[in-house]
C-alpha cells in the first residue's frame, strides 16, 4: 500500500500554518485532550511502546529518555525543544515549523505533561526569524483557544511554550550547548555527566527533544503506538522526513517510511527523481555533513537508523547530500572544514586547534602543494580530535576527512602528485559556477 503522509499530507496547501487549518485536517489538539485523561506514565509507556527514536541525530529513543527525567524533586522540569537546524544538509524542521506550527505546539504541551513539565522552550535558530514570527502568532492563537495557558481543557495542567531566537550558531544544537545558550550564555557543551534529564535547563530536570520528534508524539498519542511501530522496519517505525539536496533534479523535504531505500529517495520519481543531467552519482553523505560517505553500490538498503549503520555511516538528521562525479573529494573534504573550523566552539583544545590545522592541511592539498607526510598528517590530526572532545562536534568535523581518506584516497594521492586537481577539466571548467571548484 502506498505511504500515506502524516506530518506532511497538508504543508502545500495555503494556511496550512493556521490554527483552522489544523483543526480541519488533522485532529489538531485531539491527541492532547486524550493525553490530558492519561497519566503521565501512561504516555510515557505508548511512546516507548510505539518506538519513536529522536530525529535529532542519534536515533535515541525517546520514551526512555523521558523515563530518565528525574521524577522525585521539587525542582520544576523542562522540555527544550531543539529547533537549531544548523547541520549541513538538513532543513526539515523548519518546513514542520513553518507550514504545521501546531503540531509542534501540541507535542511540546503533552511532553510537558509526560514528564511533569510545565514550560517547554523552542530554541530555533537565529536565522529562522521569519519561522519565529509564525511559531509566535500560532502559540498566541493556541492560547486564547485555551490549547496552552492554565487549566488545560479543565485538566488542571497549565502549560507554557515561548520560543527563544538564537544567534545562528551549529553548535548551540548540542543539547548542553543549548541550555548553556538559553540561560545567556556562550553556547558551549558541558561535561556529561550529568546529563539534561537530572541536571539540565538551570540545573533542572529537562528533556531536549528535536523538532521533528515531538511533532511526532500528537500521531502516537491519537493512532496508538502499534499503529506508528508497524510504519517501517522494525525499532524503526513512524514517519519520517528526508532532505535531499545536491546533484540531484528535484532537491526538497520528502516524507516517507524507513523501509524506504535510499536508491528510491534519490532516484524515484516520488523523491528526489534521479541524478541532474543524467550523470553519474559519486558518493551520498546520508545524514547530515557530519556522518561517513555512502557510494553508489551501497544504497539498496533501508534509510532507517540500523539501515544506515549497517552499510556503514549514519542515518544523523536524515540529511542526503548527493554528489555527482564532477566533485572533488579533496575539495568536499576542505569545503565542509571550512564549516567546522568556522563553527568549532573553541571550548575544547583538540576541536579548536585540530580543525584549523586540517582546513590547513586541505587547502594546502587543494593549493597544489600537498607533501606525501600530508595524508599521514591528515589521519594523525582526525584521530588526535575523535574521542576527545566534550561533545560529538568533534568526531563530526573529523569525518569528512577520514571519510573521503578511505574511500578516495587515490584522489588525493593524485593531488599531491599532480600539484593539482586531476578530475577532468571539462567538468571542472563547467562546474566552477556552481562552487564544485
Ligand atoms: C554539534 C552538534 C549539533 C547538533 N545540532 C542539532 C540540531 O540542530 N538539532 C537537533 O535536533 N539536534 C542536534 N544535535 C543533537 C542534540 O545534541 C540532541 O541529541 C538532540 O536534540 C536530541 O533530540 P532527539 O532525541 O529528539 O533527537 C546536535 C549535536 C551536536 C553534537
Amino acid at each position: 500500500m502506498a505511504y500515506q503522509r502524516v506530518l506532511t499530507q497538508y504543508i502545500n496547501e495555503p494556511g496550512s500554518y493556521t490554527l483552522d487549518s489544523y483543526l480541519k485536517h488533522q485532529r489538531g489538539y485531539e491527541g492532547l485532550r486524550k493525553a490530558l485523561t492519561l497519566k503521565p506514565g501512561e504516555i510515557i509507556d505508548q511512546v516507548k511502546a510505539s518506538g519513536l527514536r529522536g530525529r535529532g541525530g542519534a536515533g535515541f529513543p525517546t520514551g526512555m529518555k523521558w523515563q530518565f527525567v528525574l521524577k522525585d524533586t521539587p525542582k520544576p522540569k523542562y522540555i527544550c525543544c531543539n529547533a537549531d537546524e544548523s547541520e549541513p544538509g538538513t532543513f526539515k524542521d523548519h518546513v514542520l515549523m513553518e507550514r504545521n506550527p501546531h503540531l509542534l505546539i501540541e507535542g511540546c504541551a503533552i511532553g510537558c505533561y509526560a514528564i511533569g513539565a510545565k514550560v517547554a522552550y523552542i530554541y530555533i535558530r537565529g536565522e529562522f526569524y521569519h519561522v519565529q514570527q509564525i511559531l509566535e502568532a500560532e502559540i498566541e492563537k493556541a492560547y486564547k483557544a485555551g490549547y496552552l495557558g492554565k487549566n488545560i481543557f479543565g485538566s488542571g495542567f497549565d502549560c507554557d511554550v515561548y520560543v527563544h531566537r538564537g544567534a545562528g550558531a551549529y553548535e548551540a544544537g548540542e543539547e548542553t550547548a543549548l541550555i548553556e545558550s538559553l540561560e545567556g550564555k556562550r553556547a558551549q557543551p558541558r561535561i556529561k555527566p550529568p546529563f539534561p534529564a537530572v541536571a539540565g535547563l538551570y540545573q533542572c530536570p529537562t528533556a531536549v527533544n528535536n523538532v521533528e520528534t515531538l511533532c511526532n508524539v500528537p500521531l502516537i498519542i491519537m493512532n496508538g503506538p502499534e499503529w506508528f511501530s508497524k510504519l517501517g522496519p522494525e525499532k524503526n517505525g513512524g514517519p519520517k522526513l528526508y532532505c535531499i539536496s545536491g546533484h540531484v533534479k528535484k532537491p526538497g523535504v520528502y516524507e516517507a517510511a524507513m523501509d524506504t531505500t535510499l536508491r528510491e529517495l534519490i532516484y524515484d520519481e516520488r523523491f528526489a527523481g534521479g541524478m541532474m543531467d543524467e550523470r553519474p552519482m559519486k558518493a551520498v553523505i546520508p545524514g547530515g555533513s557530519s556522518v561517513p560517505l555512502l557510494l553508489p553500490d551501497q544504497l539498496d538498503i533501508p534509510a532507517s537508523f540500523d539501515g544506515v549503520q549497517k552499510a556503514g555511516s549514519l542515518l544523523g538528521s536524515a540529511g542526503l547530500i548527493v554528489f555527482n562525479d564532477s566533485v572533488c573529494a579533496v575539495w568536499l573534504a576542505m569545503n565542509l572544514l571550512h564549516f567546522y573550523r568556522h563553527e568549532s566552539c573553541g571550548k575544547c583544545t583538540p576541536c579548536r586547534e585540530g580543525t584549523d590545522w586540517l582546513l590547513k592541511l586541505l587547502m594546502r592539498i587543494e593549493r597544489g602543494e600537498g607533501q606525501p607526510k600530508d595524508l599521514d598528517l591528515l589521519f594523525g590530526v582526525s584521530n588526535n580530535i575523535v574521542g576527545k572532545t566534550l561533545c560529538a562536534f568533534g568526531d563530526a568535523a573529523a569525518t569528512p576527512v577520514l571519510s573521503t581518506m578511505k574511500l578516495f584516497r587515490d584522489e588525493y594521492e593524485a593531488h599531491i602528485r599532480a600539484g593539482a586537481c586531476t578530475l577532468p577539466a571539462p567538468w571542472r571548467a563547467k562546474h566552477a559556477m556552481a562552487g564544485a571548484h
